[in-house]
């Protein structure tokens, strides 16, 4: 069932729930004030009797008294009328047919009748009765007023004043319902709608179409939902690229110095067979190269396998961060001599000792300034110490190809090298990827910090050690 249909079904319970309640509270409140409104007139019939009745005993030929009499019977629910004095004698008697009863349409009869006068229900004839009577005293005789009301009438009557009022409700009530169904309808277009055209793109990108976007329409939670989704796709879009890179990339990596490695094992033979022996270590030393080569390359893998699974641990002793700069630095000096780089290593007063893993600094140290040289085509590399409260830093400038500003943290992603496609990183200059990732991790590991800024012309490269 689709998610549309379930909100649908959810929202038309939930009005049907309240239109019930709301019905059922309507008729019960109105049935409870019709009711209150007929006892109250009820008794008023009995209250103005008891008076006719005072007048009569009393004055018995006052004519006014007798017209008041009579009009009581005019209400069709009075069935009779009548004034007894002292010992039940009756002086007084009215009486009217009741009319045809008509079947109620509410058949709500709990009746409670008014706290003033004897109240009782009886059946006269089949007909349902209730007698009202009260006692009031008359030129110091009791005397009683009783009336004789139809109880079929007077819920009749009230029957047919629920019918009137709840007649009106019922069309508001429908109207507000047959409102809510169309809001309902509107409501969960707004809703689903996005969510699956999401689904939908969802399953083309899974399908391999990593191009599908959804469109933004709104800025409210729906439109974020679909910005957040598309930047998701942004970046599985880039990752299918990086792995594409890496890919072509690792196998570049792995067969290059392999392919090395047999072309000079090929030479070998044959200077071998040609006697031709002073220039086989030439080739041996190659052979060397290689083989370091690709050493790198499994150690920096098998790095990161240990960074993820954090079995990478430090073995901490004093270090002296000028030593292992030089050392990098000298290591270095060849490479940027054969490209025609001038590379300085400027010392600003004296570097005293810290605390860190020496091995894994050089390993650090070694890969910034090993990209500085690796993506500077001309110009110089320069690689500074700085004391600083609380801190020693290493800053690695270079006025080689820069780094666009949206790359800045992205290098520092397992696997990142800035787009292959770009002119100017030509793929001899390429590596794994995994320097900068293996050397932030590092130095966060000894409690400092690596970062990248755009130069004009050049990159700089900081890192922070705390002293
Ligand atoms: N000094 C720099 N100038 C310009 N781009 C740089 C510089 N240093 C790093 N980069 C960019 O950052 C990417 C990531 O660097 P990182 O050291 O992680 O990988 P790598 O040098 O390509 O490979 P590896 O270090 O694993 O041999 C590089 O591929 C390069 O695109
Ligand atoms: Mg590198």
């Amino acid at each position: 069932m689709s998610i549309r249909t379930k909100l649908i079904l959810f929202i038309l319970t939930l009005l049907t729930a309240i239109s019930a309640v709301t019905a059922f509270l309507f008729l019960h409140n109105e049935w409870a004030s019709i009711s209150s409104n007929s006892q109250k007139k009820n008794l008023q019939v009995l209250l103005s009797m008891s008076e006719v009745c005072k007048e009569i005993h009393g004055a018995p030929g006052k004519s006014s008294a007798y017209k008041y009499f009579k009009a009581f019977l005019k209400s069709p629910e009075i069935i009779k009328v009548s004034c007894s004095g002292p010992g039940g004698r009756v002086f007084m008697e009215e009486r009217y047919h009741s009319p045809a009863q008509i079947p109620l349409r509410y058949y709500f009869k709990n009746f409670s009748p008014p706290l003033t006068g004897v109240w009782e229900t009886s059946s006269d004839n089949g007909v349902e009765i209730l007698r009202a009577s009260l006692t009031a005293r008359s030129r110091g005789a009791e005397i009683t007023a009783s009336v004789d009301f139809s109880t079929q009438l007077i819920y009749q009557e009230m029957d047919s004043s629920l019918r009137r009022s709840s007649a009106s409700f019922f069309i508001i009530l429908s109207l507000a319902f047959a409102i809510g169904c169309a809001g309902t309808l509107i409501i969960t277009r707004v809703i689903a709608g996005p969510i699956q055209a999401i689904a939908e793109a969802a399953r083309i990108i899974g399908s391999g179409q990593l191009n599908h976007r959804v469109p933004v329409k709104s800025e409210d939670e729906m439109g974020r939902l679909a910005l957040e989704f598309n930047r998701m796709a942004d970046r599985l879009k880039e990752f299918d690229e990086m792995k594409r890179d890496f890919v072509s990339s690792i196998t570049h990596d792995l067969r290059s110095p392999v392919t090395g490695i047999e072309l000079c094992a090929d030479i070998i033979r044959k200077l071998a067979e040609k006697r031709d022996y002073d220039r086989i270590p030439e080739q041996v030393f190659s052979i060397n190269e290689h083989s370091q080569r690709l050493n790198r390359f499994i150690d920096s893998m098998l790095e990161v396998s240990k960074i993820e699974s954090g079995k990478l641990n430090l073995t901490i002793k004093p270090v002296n961060l000028e030593d292992l700069v030089d050392r990098a630095v000298r290591a270095f000096r060849t490479y940027a001599a054969q490209k025609g780089l001038k590379l300085e290593f400027i010392v600003d007063g004296e570097v005293p000792d810290t605390r860190g893993d020496p091995d894994r600094l050089y390993q650090v140290l070694a890969n910034v300034i090993g990209n500085a040289v690796k993506f500077t085509d001309s110009g110089s590399v320069s690689v500074f110490i700085e004391t600083l409260p609380g801190w020693q830093k290493v800053r690695v400038c270079d006025t080689g190809i820069g780094i666009p500003p949206h790359e800045l943290n992205n290098i520092f992603s397992k696997f990142y090298r800035i787009s292959s496609g770009r002119r100017e990183y030509p793929s001899a200059r390429q590596g794994t990827g995994l320097g900068l990732f293996i050397a932030k991790y590092l130095i966060e590991l000894h409690g400092g910090r690596i970062q990248a800024e755009s130069g004009t012309g050049g990159s700089v490269f900081s890192v922070f050690l705390p002293s």
